[in-house]
């Protein structure tokens, strides 16, 4: 069987700099039309320079394969004019509570003094895509963050807000309740709960922020997603380190799964009869929240089983040494 994708896109993921974007960037490039590219770089992406040389570095890791990084500006305080000039060059603003997850510690610590920098967004239309959590207990970060989502959904309704990777039943009840929402959700989150990260010997690679959650949270995320809400759209949040940083005291956050982000959600898709709604999930709802021109490409799958690499150089993937049973031709 084949299974044929019209311009698949990636709403979240990490590429890094250097060596690392090199190794990834591929992966993403040969499956994917287009991926919003994270600005949380060990020197964040903060201002237009830093996102013209930013795309340009990404632009060459990807060959000759038909690819938009659609870039990020990190968040911070800007002036109008700082974003008057940077708007055509970026597909919204990433805000991270300050050190909250990996290299965020130059993010927000003071929620009253962004108000300014939102309603500038908000004028000019620039989206703003979150990572939503607080700095509570760790299972409660998402929901606890919801407050900061309300205030800001509500006081700023044109703002587009992008709930990234949520991980609970409380987020996706959240969504439901205002329009100027929408959200992303990972392929791992779909599939993975808490017992998987440290119910049994402890798994560094899929130790991620948010960490996943409960059952119920997953049976949550995946009823939405399964049923093909239009607010949820994918977002790999492939987020690779080298084994190094997660074979560790201290392990790093983050889940590769790039190399295995189409193929794996082929089969999730499949497995719930529901293989029709992928299109929409990987590009077509995303398309539609963002107003988004993206390159036309086609990409194929087919039902041919393969063996997910048990690394990709020193790196390791989400699913390493198992089976998917679909593969990109
Ligand atoms: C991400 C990373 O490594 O940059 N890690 C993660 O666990 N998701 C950061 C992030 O998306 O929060
Ligand atoms: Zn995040
Ligand atoms: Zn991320």
């Amino acid at each position: 069987m084949k299974l044929l994708l019209n311009s698949p896109l990636d709403m979240h993921l990490h590429l890094r700099e250097g060596d690392m974007l090199k190794h990834v960037a591929p992966f993403t490039a040969q499956q994917f039309s287009g991926a919003v590219i994270m600005p949380n770089l060990i020197s964040p992406v903060d201002s237009l320079i830093k996102v013209e040389q930013y795309r340009n570095d990404i632009k060459k890791c990807c060959g000759h394969e038909n690819f938009e990084p659609f870039m990020t500006l990190f968040f911070r305080p800007y002036t109008r004019e700082e974003l008057e000039q940077v708007r055509d060059k970026i597909i919204g603003i990433k805000l991270y509570p300050a050190g909250i997850t990996t290299q965020s510690e130059n993010g927000v610590s003071d929620f009253s003094a962004i108000e300014p920098t939102l309603q500038i967004m908000e004028d000019l239309q620039i989206p703003l895509l979150v990572h939503g959590e607080s700095n509570g207990f760790v299972m409660d970060r998402e929901k606890e963050f919801l407050d900061v989502y309300q205030t800001i959904a509500t006081q700023y309704p044109r703002l587009h807000v992008i709930m990234e990777h949520i991980t609970t039943e409380a987020a996706v009840r959240f969504l439901e309740k205002h329009e100027n929402v929408s959200a992303t959700v990972t392929v791992h989150h779909l599939l993975l709960t808490l017992d998987d990260v440290v119910g049994g010997m402890m798994q560094p690679h899929l130790f991620c922020k948010p960490i996943a959650k409960r059952p119920t949270d997953r049976e949550a995320l995946r009823e939405a997603v399964f049923s093909g809400n239009k607010k949820i759209l994918f977002g790999s949040d492939s987020a690779p380190h080298p084994r190094h940083k997660k074979e560790c005291v201290g392990c790093a956050a983050g889940v590769f799964s790039a190399p295995v982000a189409l193929p794996l959600l082929a089969q999730i898709f499949e497995e719930q009869n529901c293989l029709e709604l992928l299109q929409g999930f990987v590009s077509d709802y995303a398309i539609n929240r963002y107003g988004l021109t993206v390159p036309k490409k086609e990409v194929a799958l087919t039902d041919t089983a393969w063996e997910v690499p048990a690394k990709y150089g020193d790196v390791v993937p989400y699913y390493a040494e198992q089976t998917l049973r679909w593969s990109l031709i």
